[in-house]
């Protein structure tokens, strides 16, 4: 099986930015962590991180023919674009959205997400887990 992991902008922070609410943990050590977890799963992994919306669209579109899935933290593009979840809906690849921090229990504006209309689950605000949650229910 292979999954494509998608990490959205400001995402590259991880470890200094706001550590908070998101942790100490850098990008790098969680991607390490789901690499490390596939291989226990027997899933290849791939990740990538943008801070431009284009550009995950074009990873959404690339993942095509070889994903099995794709997990999707698209960061604050969650709450405003149309065109990642619309690459979701044309790949028709089987999408988990993640996030970090319990969106619910923050700002407004982080209350509506566009990605879950088109994902199979999200799990959310359990820290750097929901990424390796998200890797099992694939698995299974
Ligand atoms: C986030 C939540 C978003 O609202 C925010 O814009 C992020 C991170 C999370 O993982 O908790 O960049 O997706």
């Amino acid at each position: 099986m292979n999954i494509q992991v998608i990490h959205g902008p400001n995402l590259n922070l991880l470890g200094k930015r706001e550590p908070e609410i998101y942790g100490h943990e850098t990008l790098d050590q969680i991607d390490e962590m789901i690499v490390d977890a596939g291989k226990t799963l027997d899933i290849d992994v791939k990740t990538f991180q943008s801070n431009n919306e284009g550009d995950i669209v074009t990873a959404i579109q690339q993942a095509k023919g070889w994903a099995d899935g794709i997990i999707i933290n698209a960061g604050a593009y969650t709450h405003t674009s149309m065109a990642i979840p619309d690459a979701i809906s044309s790949v028709e690849i089987p999408t988990i959205e993640v996030h970090i921090s319990n969106v619910h229990a923050r700002e407004e504006f982080r209350h509506h997400s566009y990605i879950s209309a088109v994902s199979i689950g999200q799990i959310i605000g359990l820290g750097s887990k929901g990424y390796l949650l998200a890797l099992q229910a694939f698995a299974k």
